[in-house]
């Protein structure tokens, strides 16, 4: 693993020790667990997290196996074997640049749950889906959306950075061309339960320590490829230019503008952009750029899309380039199972700590989970609302709740 330093692991017990150890794999050089962390899926860091991870799963004693889409199980078995298994888990891939928190909170714990638990009547299985975030063209949910059997053959095929996405998933000890076998047979579990932060300020804001999900938001995402003209940018004067990069500067301020345009919750964003060659005296020959957008309705989403879609051919009629506008990727907003949600409030409040109902913005595993399963989700807060940044922090005390929390509803459900 060429550039990846490994830490000496097992120095620490514990959830927060477990955190801190995997905070180095993926740190920028010199800094510390406030300085974040990029493990961004099917790359070294990612490969050095899950070893990790693998290794904290065998010491539970569980039954560690990786699955064809590369998502990462460990079983303990119940008292009656033919009761189907409780799942719980989160991922540890991150974004860019991304914390030490996402993801990583709510798997860490799993494997805190299946260590803790003594003989249940259910089984119980820690699960650590694979590349949970959108950094691979756009596609986010990987691992559970191949749960699902909702990653196609077309998506193997798709190219991202210079890899096919069934590369990447072979790259981490997957199987992509056995990929139907990831899929989750129905009534294969009883339930899944996700413990994660928030990302958002809510519940510091209230003071409320647990939050419980109600539901979560639906995410439609386009690649958008704008092709110009590289040419000298000295030489060519500025009416006959073929200039990728303005035309996708358009595109950006069209989705800002066409989501503003509606009443609602709902948001849009590039939040990535690719131009070539990326010099300063070439006019931009090609540009990419990713678009993604949420809210809890999906024909609120079509219709934007919709929206998006027309500008995106004026602009490309305008300026006489090419634009292709590809969906890259659609999650459908999910519901939390009602009861699921009254046993984490119920758990919380027995354990002293104030609740409250809340929608996710962000996006989770949980959400194709929802589609076999009943689904639970628990949220701690977010220290300023801030995630997806070096800057994302949970109070440990808060990470300990949610633990606690997140335990105590799995072994409920287990019996
Ligand atoms: C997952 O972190 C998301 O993008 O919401
Ligand atoms: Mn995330
Ligand atoms: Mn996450």
């Amino acid at each position: 693993l060429g550039g990846v330093a490994l830490a000496a692991w097992g120095r620490q017990e514990g959830l927060r020790g477990m955190i801190e150890e995997l905070s180095e794999i993926g740190r920028p050089a010199g800094g510390s667990i406030r300085s974040g962390v990029s493990r961004v899926g099917y790359t070294d860091e990612d490969i050095a997290g899950r070893r990790y991870v693998m290794q904290k799963m065998r010491e539970t004693g569980g039954v560690v196996r990786v699955d064809a889409a590369g998502n990462i199980f460990a079983r303990r078995e119940g008292r009656e074997r033919g009761l189907a298994p409780v799942l719980v888990g989160s991922h540890v891939d991150t974004v860019p640049e991304g914390g030490n928190f996402d993801g990583v909170l709510g798997a860490l714990a799993a494997v805190e749950v299946l260590r803790g638990a003594g003989a249940t009547r259910r089984g119980i299985e820690a699960v650590v889906w694979a590349c949970e975030e959108a950094t691979f063209a756009g596609a986010s949910l990987n691992g559970s959306r191949a749960a699902v059997g909702r990653m196609g053959a077309e998506e193997l095929q798709v190219v991202w950075r210079g890899m096919t996405k069934a590369e990447a998933i072979r790259r981490i000890g997957g199987r992509p061309e056995e990929l139907e076998s990831a899929r989750i047979q129905p009534g294969a579990y009883h339930a899944y339960v996700e413990l994660h932060i928030e990302q958002g300020g809510r519940l510091e804001k209230a003071g409320v320590p647990i939050g419980v999900v109600e539901g979560i938001v639906g995410v439609d995402r386009y690649e958008v490829v704008v092709r110009g003209e590289a040419n000298h940018a000295g030489t060519t004067p500025m009416a006959e230019r073929k200039d990728a990069l303005v035309a996708a500067s358009q595109v950006t301020l069209a989705v800002r503008e066409i989501v503003m345009s509606e009443p609602g919750e709902q948001v849009g964003t590039v939040g990535y952009l690719e131009v070539k060659p990326n010099a300063a005296n070439v006019v931009p020959g090609e540009a990419r750029l990713l678009v993604e957008m949420r809210d809890l309705s999906s024909a609120k989403l079509e219709a934007l899309g919709a929206k998006i879609r027309k500008r995106v051919e004026a602009i490309a009629g305008e300026s006489g380039l090419r634009i292709d506008m590809i969906r890259r990727g659609r999650n459908e907003p999910a519901l939390a199972d009602a009861g699921i949600a009254g046993r984490i409030e119920a758990t919380a409040r027995g354990l002293g700590l104030g609740t409250m109902r809340m929608a996710s913005g962000a996006g989770h595993d949980a959400q194709m989970m929802a589609r076999v399963m009943p689904m639970g989700m628990v949220f701690v807060p977010s220290a300023g609302g801030v995630s997806h940044s070096p800057r994302e922090w949970t109070e440990w005390e808060d990470c300990e709740r949610g633990a606690r929390v997140l335990r105590e509803v799995v072994l409920g459900l287990a019996g």
